[in-house]
């Protein structure tokens, strides 16, 4: 087993450090020269795929905030409605799906039971189901009108982290993807995203490279008992998929929050020592969401929260509020969460290991539920 982990001291340190040839095998063989995507496996008419009005999400945990982050991008490039729940809450709510609905089942293992009902409900009623799986041959995929494969290797530790940012990859090229074939971005806006991702891979590296200040963190965090994530936008998910990482291995109070809620309760539980975690979004993004999340800074620190603040390199706005500044690199406010992600797992996985916890079998979980 030693070996198996490559050097590292746990599977889930292992494959936070296969992030970046994770996102780039997902990447592969999926772009041609001139930017254009081709996704030879969507076996699904173009007429059909062209008359789609409402694209539904479906997954369970951390695959279900892959599915939140995915649709921020999925509306903003296509212009699609897109809904994001959770598989076993969606099969039961009598849904409204049709033939023009497009489904896309988000599963590692592909063999979690609440969403392989939730896609035989959907198909059921008409809908086109894709999915985005990391293992061939799974039932979810059998049980798709197509799948589009993430390429993040085998994922051994419960706790999901390579999974998720090739997951977010793979939901990008379809929207991508759709985009193209609809006519909904130009040429040359998918070229300029598409370059973008593809510098991810390296990004993530260089995150990974500066992962012993978080690990730091994590070990002089270990007496915590309860710690908040905050985020806007993309960055929201994020904060749930942080909170998510820290139950689920340290077995620590943990909750993700919208930043703009804060106001309307969350800030409440604000006190003197108070962890948060903070994504802060790109301050080169087009809205004022960036001012929005330093304010927020600025609200809770006021009332003694201690903040660790993931912000963009160069962004100095920050500094002033933050107990801890985790950097990462600039990329555009939709590829961040492949970025701000990576911190997140990493404090978790040194605060579970500083605690003496075995990281990849927490307690009470299975990697795969195969029961509803
Ligand atoms: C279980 C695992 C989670 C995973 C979820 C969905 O609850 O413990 O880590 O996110 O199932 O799994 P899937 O294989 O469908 O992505």
């Amino acid at each position: 087993a030693a070996a198996e982990k490559g050097g590292f001291s746990s599977f889930m340190d292992k494959e936070i450090h296969d992030q970046p040839a994770a996102v780039r095998d997902t990447l592969l063989g999926r772009l041609d020269e001139r930017g254009r995507l081709s996704l030879d496996e969507l076996h699904i008419d173009e007429a059909v795929l062209r008359s789609v009005d409402k694209i539904v999400v479906i997954a369970c945990g951390t695959a279900a905030y892959a599915g939140q982050v995915a649709r921020y991008a999925i509306e903003h490039w296509c212009r699609i409605p897109t809904e994001v729940e959770l598989a076993h809450e969606f099969r039961y709510r009598d849904p409204i799906v049709n033939e023009k609905t497009l489904v896309v089942a988000l599963s590692q293992s592909g063999e979690t039971m609440d969403t392989l009902m939730a896609i035989r409900h959907a198909r059921e009623q008409g809908a086109k189901v894709v999915a985005i799986c990391n293992t061939n041959g799974s039932s979810i995929p059998r049980e798709s009108d197509a799948s589009l494969y993430t390429h993040a290797g085998p994922e051994i530790a419960v706790a999901s982290t390579k999974a998720f940012l090739a997951q977010i990859t793979a939901a990008y090229l379809l929207g991508l993807y759709l985009a193209q074939l609809r006519g909904n971005m130009y040429a040359d806006e998918i070229v300029d995203v598409v370059d973008e991702l593809q510098k991810m891979p390296e990004k993530i590296q260089e995150v990974i490279d500066a992962e012993e200040q978080v690990k730091k963190l994590g070990t002089d965090m270990v007496d915590s008992s309860s710690v908040l994530f905050l985020g806007r936008h993309v960055g929201f998910p994020v904060a749930l998929e942080g909170a998510l990482k820290l139950k689920e291995i340290a077995y620590i109070h943990a909750e993700g929050f919208a930043a703009g809620e804060l106001k309307h309760g969350p800030i409440a539980l604000i006190e003197e020592g108070q962890p948060v975690f903070v994504v802060v979004p790109s301050p080169r993004g087009r809205d004022s969401l960036h001012s929005k999340v330093v304010s927020n800074i600025q609200e809770i620190r006021a009332r003694g929260a201690i903040t660790i603040v993931i912000a963009e390199e160069g962004d100095e706005s920050v500094s002033d509020y933050a107990n801890h500044v985790i950097t990462v690199p600039q990329a555009p406010t939709l590829l961040q969460p492949l970025l701000a992600t990576v911190p997140l797992q990493v404090f978790a996985c040194a605060l579970a290991g500083a605690k003496g916890y075995d990281v990849d079998q927490p307690r009470n979980l299975a990697k795969s539920v195969t029961v509803e």
